[in-house]
Parts: C-alpha cells; structure tokens; sequence
C-alpha cells in the first residue's frame, strides 16, 4: 500500500496525509524511499553554512519566539562588524562552502547600508569565495536586491504556516505580522535572483496532520529552492507556552519533524534541505537523523560563545557552551557516522536553483 503511493510520480494531498500517518514500520519504507532519491538526485553530500546569529534585536513580536520584542529576558546584543569578519574567516580557513547570517528582523536604513557595508567586508576578507545566505526577515524588494548586488545569493523567510488562519494564531494581529506581506516577500526575493529558502514549524499547537500536508503542497506550488523546517519547541517566555499541554508529546513531534523532511525529499528531488538544530534540541542524534532521510545543509554554530545563550528562540538550543571549533569536529563526526560526507570548500548551491536558471540543460 505504501509502496505502491510512493511509487507515484505526483503524491497527492491525500496521499501525503496518509503517507504523515505512517506507523513506526510504514515508516522506515517512506524513510527508505527518501534517502534513495537524496542519494540519486543531491548525492551522499551534507554542505555546511557556519551560523552566525548577528544580533538578537528584533522589532517584531511573534508568540512563539524567545527574542521577540516584548521579551524582556534576553540581554539584546549585536556583534561587531569585525568580530562578524573574524568568524566568516574561521569559517572560509576552515572550508565551510557558505555563512548564514541570522538577526532578529530591523528594517531602518541604517541597518540596510550596514548589512551592505558588511557583505563587502566578508567577501574582501574571503577571497568572495563563500556562499552567503541572509535571515533577516521582511525587507522592501529593493532591499533585497542591493544585498544580492552586494553578494549575497540565499535568502532564507520561513513561512512558518501554510495556513493563513494558524499564521494569526502565531502572531499578533498586525501589519506588521501580515501573512500576504510575507508572501510577497517570498516574490520579491525570487524576482530579485536569489536562490530562496522557506520552511514551516512542525507540531505548533492548533496545528493539524492536514496542515502539514498543505505546507508540503504549499512548498512544491511555490518552487522553492531550500527549506528548513524543525519541530516546534515551547519556551517559557512566550505568549504559546500557554497551550503547552495541548501539544503533542516531544517525541511524536520529532518524528513528525523526520517524516516532513523525508516526504518533501520525495516531492522535491533537488532541493537543498537543512537539518535543523532544533531536531537536536529534542533527540541527541536528531540532525543525523534528519540527514539519513534526506537533509543535505547543516549549520554550524560560529557565533562567538559569548553570545550564544542570548539567541535562544526556543528551549534546549544545543551548541550554548561549545566554541566554533567543537561545533566543527562534532558534526564533521556525526555526518561520518551516516554514512555521508561534508562537502568541504564547496557552496553547495542548490541545485533546483541551477536547474530553473537553465532550463534546457
Ligand atoms: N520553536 C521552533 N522554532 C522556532 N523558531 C522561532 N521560535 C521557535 C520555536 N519556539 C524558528 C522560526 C523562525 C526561525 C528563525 O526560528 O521558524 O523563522
Ligand atoms: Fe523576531 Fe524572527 Fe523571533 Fe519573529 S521569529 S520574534 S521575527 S527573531
Ligand atoms: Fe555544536 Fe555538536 S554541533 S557541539
């Protein structure tokens, strides 16, 4: 029954909603499947992009985030031009391909031109051999596109959810949270050049099986080129700590967590697929996990240790006592244990992208 769904050449949402049903054995087969069609379409390589979470000031107030404005926990911070520059340098001596620069969202012209300023920095000090990707939430599309002028080629915007109603259940009720906006941006990042990311939080509370496979379907209409997407983890600081008991149990998000990966590997070949780290911050061996069924980007943590602990979106982060160089070995080691290999000194683009930029190759 389950083999004879997977072997379909378009998965339906029925079918997907079944497929997210599986029991512990039905599962194995999906995994299976999953990994068959990483191993053919992306290869046995896992890319890194060293994670550099800039600043933990954000405008914004989304109930589920540790950072959002109205936490006043977090001590806010904002690293240095050069201490950024320092370690997008580890990172390029070390052969990480790529950097993810993640910040709370600010959108004051001041923070534009230093983002500018920024990109110009890194690629002088790294010979432009680096793939870098921003996480830095809504931006006007002119916006977007001085930073691709200015060298960056990834974008990552999470939807978060599919589902316009949930979307308001996760946010306040505002302009500033609108779901078309977030749209759009998506748009505009595709219209500006860069190679777009997305990604959905898994086992939120409201949250359905169906919801699950909308955002699947949802993922493959927009022909996305990355995604990441991890289960959802409460933090006590948010205004959803309050439905906490109405979650699943932390188990079943997880697993609910690896089967989204596997079943998106399955209806989207050739995308670049992160295992996110709050798959770890549930299951020890969780982004080893993600990666046997289909993940093929993982993101070591390079911000300097001192900062760490002030990025915490949600409980349980991994990484808050290691230094840049433990994150490295640790997980050149689990990706070993998989079976697969870091694709050292490559950007690791994805190769959906490169595939829609030439058509006819
Ligand atoms: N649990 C899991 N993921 C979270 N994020 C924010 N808060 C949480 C949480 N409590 C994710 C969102 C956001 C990304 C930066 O982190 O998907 O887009
Ligand atoms: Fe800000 Fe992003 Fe957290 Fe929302 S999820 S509060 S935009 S850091
Ligand atoms: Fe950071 Fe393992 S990835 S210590």
């Amino acid at each position: 029954m389950i083999e004879s769904i997977l072997s379909k050449d378009e998965l339906t949402r029925e079918d997907l909603v079944m497929l997210l049903q599986a029991d512990a054995e039905q599962r194995n087969i999906i995994y299976k499947k999953a990994a068959q069609v990483k191993e053919q379409y992306v290869g046995r390589k896992v890319y890194f992009r060293g994670l550099i979470e800039m600043s933990n000031v954000c405008s914004k107030n989304c109930f589920y985030c540790g950072i959002r404005s109205g936490n006043t926990s977090p001590k806010r911070y904002s690293l240095t031009d050069d201490e950024i520059v320092d370690v997008a340098k580890f990172a390029w001596e070390n052969k990480y391909g790529s950097l993810a620069i993640q910040t709370g969202e600010v959108d004051t012209k001041e923070f534009v031109l230093r983002v500018e300023r920024l990109l110009d920095k890194i690629h002088r000090a790294t010979n432009s051999e680096l793939g870098i990707t921003l996480s830095m939430g809504e931006q006007t599309e002119e916006t977007y596109r001085r930073w691709f002028e200015h060298g960056a080629s990834r974008y990552l915007l999470r939807i978060e959810t599919s589902n316009r109603n949930l979307y308001y259940k996760l946010h306040p009720n505002d302009k500033h949270h609108s779901f078309e906006q977030r749209i759009e941006c998506l748009h505009s990042l595709r219209r500006a050049g860069y190679q777009v990311g997305t990604g959905v939080m898994i086992g939120l509370p409201f949250q359905t099986i169906g919801d699950l496979a909308d955002d699947l379907m949802w993922l493959r209409n927009m022909d996305i080129d990355m995604v990441g997407m991890g289960p959802y983890v409460e933090h006590p600081d948010t205004p959803l700590w309050q439905y906490r008991n109405q979650l699943l149990p932390l188990e079943e998000r997880f697993n609910l967590g690896i089967k989204m990966i596997a079943l998106l590997r399955i209806i989207m070949k050739d995308i670049n697929i992160a295992a996110p780290t709050a798959l770890q911050a549930i299951d020890p061996l969780g982004r080893e996990k993600g990666i046997k069924v289909g993940a093929n980007v993982v993101m070591p943590n390079i911000t300097p240790g001192t900062y760490r602990n002030d990025y915490k979106l949600y409980d349980n982060k991994p990484c808050m006592d290691d230094a840049a160089d433990d994150c490295k070995n640790c997980l050149e080691a689990r990706i070993h244990l998989t079976g697969d290999e870091v694709g050292y000194g490559e950007q690791g683009n994805s190769m959906h992208y490169r595939k829609r930029q030439m058509p006819n190759v």
